[in-house]
């Protein structure tokens, strides 16, 4: 039986444990998947003895994706734009690291709820680690217009040159948020706004009907991000959804199969 684990501080809550517990047994692969508290100054140590352990592969959360990141021999192209690390490889020619958030959040984007990317108009509100995860993953989908918003204008903007060769004819551009001007289509809080019930300084005219807006937080209440935009008549998604699809990335990316998605997403949903 093949060995997998997520490392973070904290960890008791984490979801994985029981979303990959859900895919395994669904698509009939052999695992255990167990949660690991890494002490905050003893990420590497844990890693190392994890896979002397046998540990095949984890998935790194909060605060060590950086680190994650730095310990990896070898990196995805996902995770070299990311500048972070969320999911490990074990392989007989060392540690890879990878990177699922991104393509999680554009897969429950563009196929749990049914909002395409290509051609439309895409609002990022953010531009700390959450925010550039999913840049990349969000031009690979070629948008018209890609606009990065940040409190910080200068981190918006190195964001943008980093990308800038990437955009693949999008309209790549950085503002603040009182400069965000006109409507869009999708609209996504990449923010830590939520985490302490602010809600990111967004004009409200960047909503119109049919406006998709995401916040990668998630919780039993909306967020206040989600209440302000459906007030203003978007259709408000949370960030479990991209919870569970990072999971399903990470899953195939272990294992070469790939899970189903939705009954999994519905059962997380009712338990909160
Ligand atoms: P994460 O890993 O969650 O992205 P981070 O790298 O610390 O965390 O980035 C936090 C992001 O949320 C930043 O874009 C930050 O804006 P600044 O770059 O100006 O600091 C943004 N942020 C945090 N609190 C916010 C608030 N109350 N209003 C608007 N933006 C906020």
């Amino acid at each position: 039986t093949d060995k997998y684990c997520v490392f973070g501080n904290p960890i008791a809550h984490s979801k994985s444990p029981e979303i990959h517990a859900a895919y395994a047994a669904q698509t009939s692969q052999q695992l255990t998947y167990d949660k690991r508290l890494a002490p905050l100054d003893g990420f590497t140590a844990a890693v190392h003895a994890f896979i002397a352990e046998g540990g095949k592969g984890a998935n790194v959360t909060v605060p060590f994706k950086l680190e994650a990141h730095k310990l990896a021999g070898a990196l995805t192209m996902r995770a070299q734009a990311a500048g972070a690390v969320n999911t490990l490889l074990f392989t007989e020619q060392g540690i890879v690291g990878d990177n699922t958030d991104g393509a999680g959040l554009v897969n429950d984007i563009v196929v749990n709820a049914g909002v395409p990317v290509t051609g439309k108009r895409v609002l990022l509100l953010g531009a700390g680690g959450a925010a550039r995860g999913v840049v990349l993953p969000l031009l690979e989908h070629h948008p018209a217009a890609l606009t990065i918003a940040n409190r910080t204008v200068a981190t918006a903007q190195a964001l943008v040159a980093q990308f800038a060769a990437l955009s693949a004819g999008a309209a790549l551009s950085a503002c603040g948020f009182a400069d965000i001007e006109g409507a869009y289509d999708i609209v996504i809080n990449a923010t830590s706004a939520s985490l302490s019930s602010d809600l990111p300084p967004v004009p409200p005219a960047v909503f119109g009907p049919g406006t998709l807006a995401l916040d990668m937080m998630y919780g039993k209440e909306p967020t206040v991000f989600m209440q302000f935009a459906q007030q203003h008549g978007a259709i408000v998604r949370d960030g479990l959804g991209m919870l569970v699809e990072q999971a399903a990335e990470a899953f195939a990316a272990w294992r070469g199969v790939r899970p189903q998605t939705a009954d999994v997403l519905a059962q997380l949903r009712a338990k909160l």
